[in-house]
């Protein structure tokens, strides 16, 4: 038995861990941050592919059955290749899950237009992750995605509820929505943006249905476990969490705690 891991690019997969802990507090978990190495979002196919499986290794070393990749990027880059190639001969009786799937599960049930927007890093846009999936799921939509380089460095930054925040903001639902004015749910395909959401809702019309995405990643896993007994048996239940980075956890931990409004610890590690 061991801890659920959740990995990020840095401290936006904390806002997935939120939601996976409040709907299952009596499980482990394991957070890992990549924050010497953030952001992913600009990175090559191969390096975020490399970096992630890093990750999803340290996180299988500390005994975790099951990976969350609670990064958009690396769901969109690494998920599918560590799924078909590398568990199979690696690491057969372990699960690495992403959260695209189960956040484009959900707009069919959001939307009334199925125009559906995207808000995300250049990486997983370019990847076309969300178009692909969310026709696969629904044929007949369509999908308008915009890249908002500046939204994770002001996260990162500590800047996201300053004044200066609001431009970047509403520049980038503004080239949104001139794409398609029939969009009628935006999905917050990165997992930073959720602390952008009060100046994201300044800016958006009303009518628009915002999806930030930790509560349905939640109830995702929580219907996977259903789906998958023999996975939710292997899940310690203490009602831990550990937090580990591979930047200074002084900073991490300074960091986190505004994301997860609560104090946490971090240990520092190398991958
Ligand atoms: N957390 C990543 C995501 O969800 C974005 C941050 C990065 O670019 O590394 O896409």
């Amino acid at each position: 038995m061991g801890p659920i891991g959740v990995f990020d690019s840095g401290y936006g997969g904390l806002t997935i861990l939120d939601g996976i802990r409040q709907l299952m507090p009596q499980m482990d978990y394991v957070y890992l941050g990549d924050n010497a190495r953030t952001p992913y979002g600009t990175r090559s196919f191969d390096i975020v592919y490399e970096f992630t499986l890093q990750a999803v290794k340290k996180l299988f070393e500390m005994g975790c059955p099951l990976v969350i990749l609670g990064c958009n990027t690396a769901s969109a880059k690494a998920l599918r290749t560590i799924q078909q190639t590398y568990l199979p001969d690696n690491a057969p009786d372990r699960r690495v899950l992403g959260v695209i799937r189960p956040t484009a599960e959900v707009v069919g049930q959001l939307s009334n237009t199925m125009h559906i927007g995207v808000l995300a890093t250049e990486g997983t846009i370019r990847s076309e992750s969300y178009k692909l999936e969310i026709e696969k799921l629904y044929p007949g939509s369509t999908i308008v995605g915009q890249a908002c380089p500046m939204w994770v460095p002001l996260v990162e930054n500590n800047e996201f509820d300053k004044p200066g925040a609001d431009y970047f903001v509403n520049d980038s639902l503004n080239k949104l929505l001139a794409k398609d004015p029939k969009i009628d749910t935006i999905i917050l395909g990165c997992t930073h943006y959720p602390l952008l959401l009060d100046k994201i809702k300044k800016y958006c019309p009303s009518g628009i249905t915002l999806v930030p995405q930790g509560k349905y990643i939640a109830k995702s896993l929580e219907d996977y476990f259903v789906r998958h007994p023999e996975m939710e048996a292997r899940i310690s239940k203490n009602g831990t969490c550990q937090y580990f980075t591979t930047e200074s956890s002084t900073k991490f931990a300074e960091s986190a705690s505004i994301f997860l409004r609560e104090q946490v610890m971090a240990e520092r590690i190398t991958l």
